[in-house]
């Protein structure tokens, strides 16, 4: 009887998966409408006088160009729409959105994500540009996907955060009792936390006033940031931690993607890519004046203790692996990759 059970049972299981496979290949087959536009919305935090606004601006204009309106993403900086996890969970849940984030947001998804832009882990942009491009990161990049989240670009790179504070901080101990705002990245507040100081994880749009208010005694961010939204009215030291990589991905939902002919695929992927790279260099050219403008506007640098801050960041890759499910071992071959990819770019 039971043998009869389990061969019903077993045939009842090949015609549901039959069925479902049926169902996958018509889904697969099913053509995108192109009688009307797609529109999807894009959205990060950025402010108009920053260049990643200026850069989504230049592809989002280029792509409507090129698809002769077809694909018609609608640029939302600064905060408007869903930002941070907020946007990347638009993203997952297959809404048509783009979210362009720091990478440690697709941690919540793929862990390992993480490690890969974990702090003091890169010395120049070039490192991290040569990493996402091996295989390691992007098998990352496959299993994303998986999870609904298509990755088009993983280097809108806008320079080394710092502590931008009002007093001198070149060791951990410094920062004991400073509250400092982070973004509410799981990886950023767990790292400031660990520098020594207590992350406050807010919006950037309530940054400076919180600053002025001395709700949070400073923040921590880019040169660019620093200089673009002018945080350097609120704070004038910069303590040179280097403990992140500025840097921003762009995540659609496949099932956007789905909605776009290979040629359209083809045109925004090439573009979101194009566009990163093209960022990074207006970066790399405009460090030395937006250094000078910032001594200029009277923020002072100073160096640090970076073996110390190194020592204290070393807890946050171990509660990655153990606590937080990142692979096991991945924090030091990340670390190793970035070792060997450092010696290469010597040479
Ligand atoms: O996800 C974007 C993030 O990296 C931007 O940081 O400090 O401008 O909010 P922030």
């Amino acid at each position: 009887m039971k043998k009869v059970l389990a061969m019903l049972l077993t045939g009842a299981l090949a015609v549901a998966v039959a069925g479902c496979g049926g169902g996958d290949k018509k889904q697969a087959a099913a053509k995108p409408d192109t009688s009307k536009p797609l529109v999807i919305k894009l959205s990060h935090v950025f402010q108009p006088s920053e260049q990643l606004w200026k850069s989504m601006q230049l592809v989002t204009d280029r792509i409507r160009e090129k698809t002769k309106g077809r694909i018609d993403i609608q640029h939302f900086g600064q905060g408007q729409i869903a930002t941070y996890k907020d946007g990347l969970e638009q993203v997952a849940q297959g809404a048509d959105f783009i979210s362009v984030e720091d990478p440690s947001y697709v941690g919540d998804y793929v862990p390992d994500f993480r490690p890969l832009v974990g702090p003091m882990m890169y010395e120049s942009y070039d490192e991290y540009i040569k990493m996402i491009e091996t295989p390691l990161v992007q098998d990352m990049i496959k299993k994303a996907e998986e999870k609904g989240i298509k990755i088009l670009a993983l280097d809108y790179i806008f320079g080394f955060r710092n502590l931008e504070v009002n007093k001198v901080i070149k060791t951990p101990e410094d920062l004991k009792g400073m509250k400092l705002r982070v973004p509410g990245s799981k990886l950023f507040i767990d790292t400031i936390n660990a520098m020594g100081a207590t992350a406050t994880g807010m919006p950037y749009s309530e940054t400076l006033s919180a600053v002025s208010a001395k709700t949070v005694d400073g923040l921590e961010g880019s040169e660019f940031s620093n200089d673009g939204t002018k945080a350097y009215e609120v704070c004038k030291n910069v303590a040179t931690t280097k403990h992140f990589l500025g840097t921003c991905g762009v995540y659609i939902s496949p099932k956007t993607w789905a909605k776009m002919t290979p040629e359209e695929q083809k045109i925004v992927a090439e573009e979101f890519k194009f566009g990163g790279k093209e960022m990074t260099e207006i970066i790399k050219k405009d460090y030395d004046r937006t250094y000078k403008h910032l001594l200029e506007m009277g923020v002072k640098f100073n160096d640090v203790d970076h073996a110390a801050f190194n020592k204290a960041v070393e807890k946050v890759y171990i509660d990655m692996e153990e606590k937080q499910g990142a692979t096991k071992g991945i924090s030091k071959k990340m670390h190793e990759e970035v070792a060997k990819i450092r010696a290469s770019l010597k040479k």
